[in-house]
């Protein structure tokens, strides 16, 4: 008997001393004091033994039941304590180590400046109004008063996708359609892409973008169209501007202008950026006429209004002097990260 736990204790220490993981140390409990293991056979087997030798060889028994749970415990717990730390050296890491560079998301010069413009307007009292990209060619043309044959209508190069549908060619489009739906006073804005069949070059470009206004209430006069126009340019500019208003056509205002602001680069003297002629040209703008309210469904005689029409691209263009309106959709991050 005593042979026999003696061989059972090597075995097991042996076993014990060949364990590298947590997990084989506690089959290796299971394996020696489990209920089909060596340990639990030795102690059914006391009964063999004379009534003299069973207190001893039990003493034995026991002693070496008890061996091997603390060993079993000291070693399951030697081994997690070293996983543990071979866990933890492998997730080290330096904090002192330099981070990589990530390139921090922003908006298009284009989204800013118009965010810009848009915010002046909204505390002027606009509300912003969106529509169409692909639009009829009656709200395109028609319903701003430019007829059928009129030489106007080669003046926007149009991208026509059936004999009815096109491209806009401006976002005046919205103005006979948000007539029909509501009443004046109407004061808003329009923001979008505008489309025409040019060659593309760094001044112009088949896509760009627009902020389109109007006023329709009683009584809105051509003093108000200038003293509006006036203050949002101080205020997009954050100083006072100087402007200069000619006279112009478009077939949707009467009378109709063009607006210029004095050159900021050379203040009126003449340079590069305004070609010498000391000033800038930065929208379209007039009284609105009769046949397009008329086309909208709002009275002539009862209200007047003025519009607006300016481009987005040529503002930041003036704003951060960049030569070539190419540049804002070429994607290049060394063009977008300036901004
Ligand atoms: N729609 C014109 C264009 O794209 C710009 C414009 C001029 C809009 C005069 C207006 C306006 O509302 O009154 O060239």
């Amino acid at each position: 008997m005593d042979k026999s736990i003696e061989k059972i204790r090597e075995e097991f220490i042996s076993e014990l001393n060949s364990a590298s993981t947590s997990t084989q140390i506690e089959q290796l409990k299971i394996k020696f004091l489990g209920k089909k293991g060596p340990i639990v056979a030795l102690m059914r087997s006391l009964k063999d033994c004379s009534k003299e030798e069973r207190p001893k060889v039990g003493q034995l028994i026991n002693s070496l039941k008890e061996e091997v749970a603390t060993s079993c415990h000291k070693g399951f717990e030697d081994l997690l304590l070293r996983e543990e730390k071979v866990k933890l050296e492998s997730q080290k890491i330096d904090v002192t180590m330099p981070g990589k560079k990530s390139n921090k998301g922003r908006s298009h010069p284009i989204r800013q400046i118009l965010n810009h413009i848009l915010s002046i307007f909204k505390e002027m009292g606009f509300s912003i109004q969106y529509s169409p990209n692909i639009d009829s060619e009656h709200y395109n043309f028609e319903s701003l008063n430019f007829e059928d044959d009129h030489p106007a209508r080669d003046m926007q190069d149009t991208f026509y996708l059936s004999k009815e549908m096109l491209l806009r060619t401006h976002t005046s489009n919205i103005q006979a359609r948000l007539m029909q739906k509501e009443k004046p006073p109407i004061r808003v804005v329009c923001p979008g892409k505008a489309f025409r069949n040019e060659n593309i070059s760094a001044r112009s470009h088949v896509f760009f973008h627009q902020v389109e206004g109007f006023y329709i209430d009683e009584n809105v006069t051509f003093a108000d169209l200038i003293s509006t126009l006036n203050s949002f340019f101080n205020k997009f500019f954050g100083q006072k501007i100087k402007m200069r208003f000619r006279s112009s056509y478009f077939p949707f205002v009467e009378p109709g202008l063009e607006a210029d602001i004095e050159c900021l680069v050379c203040s009126t003297k003449g340079c590069a950026i305004c070609k010498n002629t000391g000033w800038l040209e930065v929208v379209g703008a007039g009284m609105i006429h009769p046949n397009v309210l008329k086309a909208g469904r709002v009275d002539p005689e009862k209200y007047t209004g003025y519009a607006w029409g300016l481009g987005v691209e040529r503002l930041q263009m003036l704003l951060n002097n960049i030569p070539d309106i190419r540049m804002f959709t070429e994607n290049d991050e060394r063009f977008l990260s300036q901004f």
